[in-house]
């Protein structure tokens, strides 16, 4: 896993857009899992940018995101299926047929799990998984202690993580669970971006660049990827010791 540290987080947006946008032009079939949060927002207006001004083509890609809340239908406000639409899916020219979202409001949720895995395994699997990281290390929505083995999958979202998304949700209260992509449905990426951004993502970059990889560290598994990259910010790789290229 390398390491590279820009001065700011336009700078890791920008640069985050022309790895997916790169891998676009090299094969504009490409299959991409995309996160939420608010770290990818910069790279998700570039490409959008890219998309308008220089015309960017994403129509013949694929798109898998990494999680969705259980409960949530996808018109709700909150979810990630509407993040999505606002922040990318609508304003680009993806062709609907290939976006996938998991269904948090599936009446079934083990069996939207294993469609969703189908689904990954019929597109050929995932080119780029661009991820985010959570302050405490998740991955998707693969809470600390998620079996590095694990894949798509309801899961129960910790208490860190659901006080940290509160605020999306009406009486502050978000869901107690997910569907989530698992770490080997992530690890089986063939090439992985995790952005991260900001001192409050200082400690947990910090614990998965530096500390042993452990399953209770999920952004750790990323060390044994052969082809994953972190692009940090000065601030969220404030809590780096030596030996991380630049
Ligand atoms: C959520 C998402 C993750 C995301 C994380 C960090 O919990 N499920 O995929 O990486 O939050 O989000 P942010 O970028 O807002 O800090």
């Amino acid at each position: 896993m390398r390491a590279r540290v820009f001065p700011d987080y336009e700078a890791i947006s920008t640069a985050a857009a022309y790895v997916v946008a790169g891998r676009l032009e090299e094969e504009p079939s490409s299959v991409l899992m995309l996160p939420t949060g608010i770290t990818p927002l910069g790279m998700y207006r570039r490409l959008v940018e890219m998309h308008r001004s220089e015309g960017l083509s994403f129509a013949n890609a694929t798109f898998f995101n990494l999680d969705e809340y259980l409960g949530l239908a996808p018109d709700h406000r909150a979810s990630y299926h509407v993040y999505m639409k606002e922040h990318f899916y609508g304003l680009i020219d993806a062709d609907p047929a290939r976006v996938f979202v998991p269904d948090g409001a599936a009446p079934d949720p083990e069996a939207e799990c294993e469609r969703y895995e189908a689904a990954i395994r019929e597109a050929g699997g995932i080119d780029v998984c661009v991820l985010g990281i959570g302050r405490n290390g998740h991955i998707g929505f693969n809470e600390p202690g998620a079996p590095f083995d694990s894949r798509t999958r309801v899961v129960a979202l910790s208490e860190s993580t659901r006080k940290v998304n509160a605020a999306d949700f009406e009486a502050d209260r978000a869901p107690e669970r997910a569907i989530t992509a698992g770490m080997a449905t992530i690890f089986d990426s063939k090439s992985v971006l995790l952005l991260a951004s900001g001192t409050n993502k200082a400690g947990a970059v910090a614990a998965a660049v530096e500390d042993e990889v452990s399953e209770s560290m999920p952004a750790s598994m990323l060390r044994n990827h052969q082809s994953a990259v972190l692009f940090l910010d000065e601030a969220a790789a404030s809590d780096l010791g030596h030996g991380v290229a630049g």
